[in-house]
This record gives C-alpha cells, sequence and structure tokens, in this order.
C-alpha cells in the first residue's frame, strides 16, 4: 500500500465512521504525522528548563482537578505535609458534586482551613485555576484533559503536577515544552514508579558503579485492566476503555520508560534515537466484552512490544498488556557490564564478584540482602517512618513522590521529573501509535532543545 492509498484508507475510516472527536484527532494527527519529514518533529524546544528552579514555596498551596479513583489516593499522600505545614489544599474539583464532597469530608480530618470547591460542568476547573492564591495544581483527570488542563494552569501561573501520561498527541508534548518554556512554569509528570523502593535501589547502585556500563533495559506496563475497563462505573463514562476501542499502541509507557530512564540518563548525557512498535491482534478485551453480553470492536492490540533504540546505541524494550491475565509485572529488568537485575520477583546477579562469578546465577537470597541494604536509597531510607504510615499509595511510592515534589519546591529547587522527561516519557505513546500505523522506524524527536548531550547525574540523588 502506498503512502496515499494507506492515508485514503485511515483518514477514511475516521471520517465516515463517526468517531468521537478526541479520537479521530488522533487518527488525523497520524495522518499529519505521516505527511511531516522526520526532521520537521526536531526544532521547537529551547532546552531551558533544565535545571530549573524558582523561588522557594514555604508552604505550598495546592489545588486538585480530578477526585476520582487517582485523586483520593493523592490527596491523602498530603496528611504528613498538611499536618507539618509544608503544603495546604486550597481548592478541590471534579465534575462530581458527590466525589468533590466526599473528598472534602476526607480533607477535613486532616486540615482546619477549608477547602472551596469547584464541581458540575466540565469548565468548573478553569475557575479554579484563575485563582491568584494557589501555586500547584494537581491534575488527576483522564488522559483526554492533562495537556488542555496543565497548559492552562501554566498560562495562568500555576506550577502543574500531572498524572500520567502528560500528553498522548506529540502537537500537546510541543505545546507543553512552549508553554513551559514561555510562563517559567514547572510541570511535573507524577511518575510514581521512579520512586519505587526498587527502582531508587537500582538507581543508586548505577550511581554507585556496580552496574558499570548500561547496555539494555525492558520495562513494562501489564496490569489486567479488564474488568475494570468494562465495569460501568470505576471510570467515569468509560473513559479508559474508549481509548481501547479506539486506537492502537502503547497507552502507558511511562510507568515502565520512566525508570529506565532515569537509569539511564535519558536528557542527561543519552537521549532515545529510534522506535519500532507492534501490536498483536486483538483478543481478550473483546472476548470479555462479549462474555458480558457486550460487542464491541477493540483497536488496541492485546499485546503491544515497543523497541528503542538511544542515541548511545543502547536498547529498551517495552511492554503494554492490559488485556489478558498475566500477572502483573513491569519487568525492571536492566542489564549492565557488571550487572544484571530482574524484577517480578527482584533478582540480582553480579558479575566478577567475590561472592559469585561466572555463575551464570541470581545472587543467593543472602548476597541480595547484602547489595539490598547497602545500596537502599537515602531517600528511600529518610522517609521510612512516614511511608510506614502512608502505604496506601503503592506500598510507599506515591507519598515518597508527593514529599519529593512538595520538598523541591518549599525549598526552591529543581524538580527531579522537568517538563522534557515529561514529553519524552509520554511521546513515546503517540510515535508508537504512528509506527504500528506506518508499519515503520520512527525518528524519535528531540525534546529537549538538544540539551541531552550534557551530561548530568541524576536529580534524584541530589539535596536528599
Ligand atoms: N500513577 C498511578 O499509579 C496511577 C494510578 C491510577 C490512575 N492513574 C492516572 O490517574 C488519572 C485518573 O485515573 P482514575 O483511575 O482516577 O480515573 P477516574 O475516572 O476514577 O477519575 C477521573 C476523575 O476526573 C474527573 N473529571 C473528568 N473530567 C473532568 C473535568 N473536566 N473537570 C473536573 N474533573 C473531571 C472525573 O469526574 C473523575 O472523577 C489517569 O490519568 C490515570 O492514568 C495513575
Amino acid at each position: 500500500m502506498n503512502r496515499k492509498s494507506f492515508l485514503r484508507a485511515v483518514g477514511g475510516t475516521a471520517l465516515f465512521m463517526g468517531i468521537p472527536n478526541i479520537f479521530s484527532q488522533s487518527t488525523s494527527e497520524i495522518n499529519d504525522l505521516i505527511m511531516q519529514s522526520d526532521s520537521d518533529l526536531n526544532t521547537k524546544a529551547q532546552g531551558t528548563l533544565t535545571e530549573h528552579k524558582v523561588a522557594p514555596l514555604k508552604k505550598t498551596r495546592v489545588g486538585i482537578i480530578g477526585l476520582g479513583n487517582r485523586g483520593e489516593t493523592i490527596i491523602q499522600m498530603f496528611d504528613w505535609l498538611i499536618k507539618n505545614d509544608k503544603a495546604e489544599i486550597i481548592a478541590l474539583s471534579d465534575l462530581r458534586e458527590a466525589k468533590v464532597l466526599k473528598n472534602n469530608d476526607y480533607l477535613k480530618t486532616i486540615q482546619k482551613k477549608e477547602a472551596q470547591l469547584y464541581f458540575g460542568n466540565e469548565t468548573e476547573w478553569q475557575k479554579m485555576v484563575k485563582r491568584d492564591d494557589i501555586d500547584l495544581i494537581v491534575i488527576c483527570t483522564p488522559w483526554e484533559n492533562h495537556a488542555e488542563m496543565s497548559i492552562m494552569a501554566m498560562e495562568n501561573g500555576k506550577h502543574v503536577a500531572c498524572e500520567v501520561p502528560i500528553a498522548y498527541k506529540l502537537e500537546d508534548c510541543w505545546k507543553l515544552i512552549e508553554v513551559a518554556e514561555r510562563t517559567k512554569m514547572h510541570c511535573m509528570m507524577m511518575e510514581n514508579c521512579n520512586y519505587d523502593n526498587e527502582e531508587l535501589w537500582i538507581l543508586n547502585m548505577i550511581n554507585e558503579g556496580v552496574f558499570g556500563e548500561l547496555n539494555h533495559a525492558e520495562g513494562a506496563y501489564i496490569h489486567d485492566l479488564r474488568g475494570l475497563l468494562l465495569d460501568e462505573t470505576y471510570y467515569e463514562n468509560q473513559w479508559r476503555l474508549k481509548h481501547h476501542q479506539n486506537r492502537n499502541g502503547n497507552f502507558y509507557t511511562t510507568h515502565g520508560l520512566g525508570p529506565i530512564s532515569a537509569y539511564m540518563g535519558i536528557g542527561r548525557g543519552d537521549n532515545y534515537d529510534t522506535l519500532y512498535s507492534l501490536s498483536s491482534r486483538e483478543y481478550n478485551l473483546s472476548e470479555a466484552a462479549r462474555n458480558k453480553g457486550l460487542n464491541m470492536t477493540i483497536k488496541c492490540g492485546d499485546m503491544n512490544t515497543t523497541l528503542i533504540k538511544t542515541k548511545m546505541g543502547r536498547t529498551i524494550k517495552l511492554q503494554y498488556d492490559v488485556h489478558t491475565g498475566r500477572p502483573y509485572n513491569r519487568l525492571n529488568i536492566l542489564t549492565g557490564s557488571k550487572a544484571v537485575h530482574e524484577g517480578y520477583p527482584s533478582r540480582l546477579y553480579i558479575e566478577a564478584d567475590k561472592l559469585q562469578s561466572w555463575g551464570h546465577e541470581f545472587l543467593e537470597e543472602k548476597e541480595y540482602k547484602i547489595y539490598r541494604e547497602k545500596y537502599d536509597h537515602p531517600l528511600w531510607n529518610k522517609l521510612k517512618k512516614q511511608i510506614s504510615e502512608n502505604e496506601v499509595g503503592h506500598g510507599g511510592m506515591d507519598f515518597v513522590m508527593i514529599y519529593r515534589l512538595i520538598e523541591c519546591l518549599n525549598q526552591g529547587l529543581p524538580l527531579d521529573i522537568n517538563v522534557y522527561d515529561s514529553v519524552m516519557w509520554s511521546a513515546i505513546t503517540p510515535l508508537s501509535e504512528l509506527s504500528v500505523a506506518k508499519e515503520s522506524v520512527i525518528k524519535i524527536p528531540d525534546f529537549t532543545g538538544d540539551t541531552w548531550q550534557k551530561v548530568r547525574k541524576s536529580e534524584f540523588l541530589r539535596n536528599v
């Protein structure tokens, strides 16, 4: 099929099948991208925010938009911060009054000052981001709202902490960078897996030289979501199912790619270069729907596998499967010249070590524990007590993430995850869709304004 007939096929389907607006835009964006040459995608970032600092916000004033499953957890992560005068929640917003009231009832148990409440329609949140007594907008809404809400918050002088992915269209990725650079607001995607105990331990070992030279990593989001996707009330208006009905690629790249990018110093000495993405056929989610008496077409394949090559010649394998019963897994595989890690369950191989040499086996439990204790990340160690009191957020990583975000704002430090990281990790989604549609290798744009070549230590280890 040549380019013209391909465009007719893809574009024609979107045009005549009456696909809802947000999704047909995505399809037409793929068409637009196919029309562009690779070099056109590489020109729009200045790279001025790589280690961006703003004046310390001694007590960070927060507004939260989206109080569904995620928003309800995130608000609980503020408990210790509010009680210790580090943060204050000024306002809450959701479409649904009931969700706002429920979360406000919880907030009243941890904060004396009453929050302002915004609910009832799609645009009420805009009143919140226009207030002049808020420093940070936290966004926990469906994916289709993330870029618009982040951009409007920054345009109104607010820092942004947005749920994953921060964008799923390339156009929005570039807009986020342009607005952040122009307004000089922080724009962080809240990738909580970067703050998990295991991932921080590996990062610490890398920084201490345990892994030697890194050459390959594998990450994933493998999580059976069939029940939740098909549930009529779990996700508001079943927003997440609609993406699977209308798009095909890796929609949830960042839980795997965030930690891997921190390991490899993506944007800090290395950068993504090309990717190739394949989706398997779809069977499982539509079968689960049929078993519920529902007849629906699902466009997203059951397993998406995306291969990325970096500028330094390293490789990354990234997988996405929320349609099958495969048990939860983020893989967390990393191979270096001196050590190898595989997650689920966590295993470590150390090469040419006095404990084990050329043994072709992972360390025994006793030896593994020695490494675990020796290289436990100082940030996790420092927060052990608070973590044990906040295990509700994925075993502690949600608390560590929110703690660090507020600590950096309180002290005027650069945020761990900057706008370039947020965009780079998210942009793999539309690029995977493009690769699946084109059946081709795709050049990955440089979102850092060419600043990636400057080798910097990971922000995660600094100032802890
Ligand atoms: N990092 C993680 O571990 C993690 C875990 C779960 C979800 N998430 C992310 O969190 C986000 C939300 O997911 P969820 O499971 O909570 O979905 P959800 O449907 O339970 O919640 C989304 C909420 O946003 C509200 N909303 C939608 N449009 C709005 C608008 N215009 N104004 C105000 N509120 C609006 C909805 O009413 C709903 O309450 C997604 O981006 C998801 O990817 C991240």
